[in-house]
């Protein structure tokens, strides 16, 4: 597997070395949750991290699921929805991989594309475009990670998910993309990420 294996990911749960970590739901969610954007629905959240907007989602009233590559993540996650007393499940599995017994009627994508090499990125476009159901919707956080000279970074994670390659990757003919321009919500890591929902055709 290029990049990142799930020996980093579990390694970094582990030594809590977990920059990316907001210790709550993200901002757009939230933004997008109370301007009614996204709905209750049967919802996924791959690469879910501790669980902090899969906790918010359930207590929100949504059906959703967690996915998450490494078990230190899930139990993460698994901590957060019973300690909130939430229902929720949460899944170890490889997103790349992974097929849903049932269609979702939406995606949150938060910061799971960017922790994945690029060369990779062809399969987990497809696979949440099999997740989802005709008519679905992709809430897509786009990580924009700069290095020096404000180039893109080239090494990961995080991976920069730079907007012209999301056009190619998230194909108009399988996507519908808005019209509006991207939303930009700063990260903790001090670089931002680009708020865009699309439509699964
Ligand atoms: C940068 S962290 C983001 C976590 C969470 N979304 C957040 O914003 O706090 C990336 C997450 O994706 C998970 N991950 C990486 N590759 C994955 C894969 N192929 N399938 C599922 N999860 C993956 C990692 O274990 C990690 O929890």
């Amino acid at each position: 597997m290029p990049g990142p294996d799930a020996a980093f990911w579990q390694r970094r749960f582990e030594s809590g070395d977990t920059p990316w970590d907001r210790g709550g739901p993200g901002p757009q969610l939230l933004a997008w949750l109370d301007a009614g954007a996204l709905k209750p629905c049967r919802i996924a959240v791959p690469g879910c991290g501790s669980g902090w907007d899969v906790v918010e989602l359930a207590r929100r009233g949504f059906d959703v699921q967690g996915i998450d590559l490494v078990p230190a993540a899930c139990a993460r996650a698994m901590a957060a929805l019973q300690a909130a007393g939430m229902a929720g499940s949460v899944v170890q599995a490889d997103a790349l991989l992974y097929r849903p017994a049932h269609a979702f009627d939406a995606v949150y994508e938060q910061t799971c594309l960017c922790a994945i090499h690029p060369t990779l990125w062809s399969q987990y476009e497809a696979s949440l475009h099999a997740w989802l159901k005709p008519g679905g919707r992709l809430y897509a956080m786009f990580m924009q990670c700069w290095g020096p000279g404000e180039q893109a970074r080239p090494e990961g994670p995080p991976y920069h998910c730079d907007l012209a390659a999301m056009r190619v990757l998230f194909d108009d003919s399988r996507w519908l993309w808005p019209d509006a321009p991207a939303l930009q919500v700063p990260h903790p890591r001090g670089w931002h990420e680009l708020g865009l929902i699309l439509e699964r055709r």
